[in-house]
């Protein structure tokens, strides 16, 4: 109530002054939108499904908070490569003078950064200290599926468990969060999140910038509603099409901003959202460049203006800010202009090196893009009513196989619903794949990467080249986490 009245007078005063933006006028009417009864919608999942084609809008950030970097997980080296993991509730001051109920990893709110090499064997102990079951599944990790973290690997309140496994993939950003059948949704709104950095050679000789939370910066962009007491009240806020909350926290900080010097600085991007999808862009109008997808670099850096990234999926961009001066008024804005992170350019000039023209070798092979289409998936319905090829997922069956270490190619439809559709981002879980095609074209080249979730748009056929490199069950689904708990998700067995 006091931010409608707020709102208002907002609108008020800008229409005394004259300067009422589009964009302002916009967040006054979504407000309205939001408190009127939708004559002729009977059932909640046709007004979620509304709501998601223009969704509530998110709150400018005013930068009054500097933006928390989360710590390092140190190991411990007397037994080797040991990490401690522990999923814990707690309260987080958000809000000045409020304490939320949340949970993290380690921590009251989301988690450390688990830093890895290719080619070390990693043991990570996982405890579950909180009311509930929950699993660790590392998002984007090959790994053998018994440590995959998938539903079926759930950790009782009180449990430990070993997950060992040996790094066997490229540099690249992934993250961590529960999995748990018909609380992952939650689990992951509540704060349960964590990032994966994994370091190679080919990493460590670029140059790029890595100077953590200096110019390798972190961002785990997520969109929350906190009630009244300012609680994350997630039966209250959830939407079965996917909750989308009004305000923006990134790394867990409200109203974010990040001193930067003049140099180049690599922003490793996370949209763990449940199901809000975000267009960055610099509110300059100014380019960047695109060095990563979810697995890996791409081959070249590849200029941007900007990127939308549906939940679960990453990006690495590099922003020169040494064009700017500390006058400049740079922020990371969404498409619809909201501002999400304010930078404060710092007046020290550290030299920035030229970023390499020549990052990776990624290649789609001839015998790759002539492959057969071998396994269909169609994803299909809204809210309640989520399929994949006409089922809901189902713990006790397993929906596809393949053999290990065999390419193939797998043909994703996403198949428009009588509201017009979503966009589904669909993830694999234990693999990296490639993307051969989009509705029969080359994907764009920011998108030639290695990656395990892609933007499945309404009526889009995307191709799949799809190998998975150890054994086991995964899980493929939708990310919008609401559809995944509805059953838009399969299992594939890896023999
Ligand atoms: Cu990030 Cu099965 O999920
Ligand atoms: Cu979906």
């Amino acid at each position: 109530m006091k931010l409608k009245i707020w709102t208002i007078s907002l609108l008020i005063s800008m229409v005394i002054i004259g300067g009422c933006s589009a964009k302002n006028a916009d967040t006054g009417g979504n407000m309205d939108h939001s408190n009127v009864t939708h004559d002729g919608m009977e059932d909640d999942m046709e007004i979620g499904h509304m709501s998601h084609n223009n969704p509530l809008a998110l709150n400018d950030s005013t930068g009054e908070n500097d933006l928390k970097i989360p710590p390092v997980l140190e190991h411990e080296n007397d037994e080797g490569l040991v990490y401690y993991l522990t999923a814990q509730k707690g309260n987080t001051e958000v809000f000045d003078g409020y304490q939320t109920e949340t949970f993290g990893y380690n921590g009251s709110f989301l988690g450390p950064v688990i830093r890895v090499n290719q080619g070390e064997t990693v043991k990570i102990r996982t405890t579950n200290e909180l009311s509930e079951e929950t699993t660790f599944h590392w998002h984007g990790l090959e790994l053998p599926g018994e440590g995959d973290g998938g539903p079926h690997q759930t950790l009782k309140p009180g449990d430990s468990k070993i997950v060992e496994f040996k790094v066997n993939q490229e540099a690249s950003t992934l993250w961590f969060h529960p999995h748990p059948e018909g609380k992952t949704s939650e689990q992951v709104y509540k704060g349960l999140a964590g990032l994966i950095y994994i370091e190679d050679e080919n990493s460590k000789n670029l140059g790029l910038p890595s100077d953590y939370g200096i110019n390798d910066i972190p961002l785990i962009i997520q969109d929350k509603k906190f009630d009244d007491m300012k609680q994350l009240n997630y039966q209250e806020a959830k939407n079965e099409d996917g909750t989308i909350g009004d305000t923006l926290l990134i790394n867990g900080t409200l109203n974010p901003k990040l001193t930067v010097n003049k140099e180049k600085v690599r922003l490793r991007i996370l949209n763990g959202s449940n199901a809000r999808n975000y267009t960055f862009k610099l509110n300059t109008g100014d380019s960047f460049v695109q060095i990563a997808t979810d697995g890996g670099f791409l081959n070249n850096p590849i200029t941007l203006n900007e990127i939308m990234l549906t939940p679960g999926e990453r990006a690495e961009i590099i922003v020169d800010f040494s064009r700017y001066d500390f006058t400049s008024e740079v922020a990371l804005i969404n498409e619809d202009e909201t501002i999400l992170l304010l930078f404060n350019i710092n007046d020290r000039l550290s030299d920035s090196s030229d970023i390499s023209e020549n990052l990776n070798d990624f290649t789609v092979s001839e015998e790759e893009r002539n492959l057969p289409v071998s396994k269909k998936l169609e994803l299909a319905g809204m809210g309640n009513g989520v399929t994949i090829n006409g089922k809901k997922f189902d713990m006790d069956r397993i929906d596809l196989t393949q053999k290990h270490g065999v390419t193939e190619i797998w043909e994703i439809y996403n198949k428009p619903d009588m509201m017009g559709g979503m966009i589904h981002p669909f993830h694999i879980h234990g693999t990296q794949y490639k993307i051969i095609s989009i509705d029969g074209v080359e994907p764009p080249k920011n998108e030639q990467g290695w990656k395990d979730t892609v933007a499945v748009q309404p009526g889009e056929k995307i191709k799949l080249a799809v190998k998975f490199n150890n054994k086991g069950i995964y899980m493929f689904h939708c990310h919008v986490l609401e559809h995944e708990e509805n059953g838009m998700m399969g299992q594939v067995k890896v023999e």
